[in-house]
């Protein structure tokens, strides 16, 4: 399965009863594992989390710490465009020239990397670290 059907697959799952605006996320490790998330919302509208945090999430949890590929999935008019707070935690855990496919139910796909999408991130490196 490509990492595009993952993630329109895995979509069918979010919760978002509040936005009604379900994403799908997936994201292949380095060491070759696919992992998914979608987003989780919450009566306490602050609390909901992101596609991708929930496949970063799923990606440490198993051991995995560095991403290769990325995909993102939603019904918008556009592919859909990661927000700020992802942005920064796919740059934590990528290159810069990872590739990030996003893409719209309809079909409508874009491939950026993780550097066009947060130039200038902020990285453990500069703590030294
Ligand atoms: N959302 C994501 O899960 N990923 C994105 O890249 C953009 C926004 C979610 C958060 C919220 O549950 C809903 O989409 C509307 O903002």
């Amino acid at each position: 399965m490509s990492l595009l059907q993952s993630a329109r697959a895995v979509r069918e799952n979010a919760y978002a009863p509040y936005s009604g605006f379900k994403v799908g996320a997936a994201l292949r490790a380095r060491s070759g594992a696919v992992y998914t998330g979608v987003n989780v919302e919450n009566a306490a509208y602050p609390e909901g989390t992101c596609a991708e945090a929930g496949a970063i999430a799923a990606m440490v949890a198993a051991g995995d710490t560095a991403i290769v590929e990325v995909c993102v999935i939603a019904d918008c008019p556009d592919p859909v465009p990661p927000c700020g707070g992802c942005r920064q935690k796919l740059a934590e855990f990528s290159d810069g020239d990872v590739s990030v496919r996003l893409a719209t139910t309809a079909g409508a796909q874009q491939v950026t990397s993780v550097a066009e999408l947060l130039p200038g991130a902020f990285k453990p490196h500069h703590m030294e670290l």
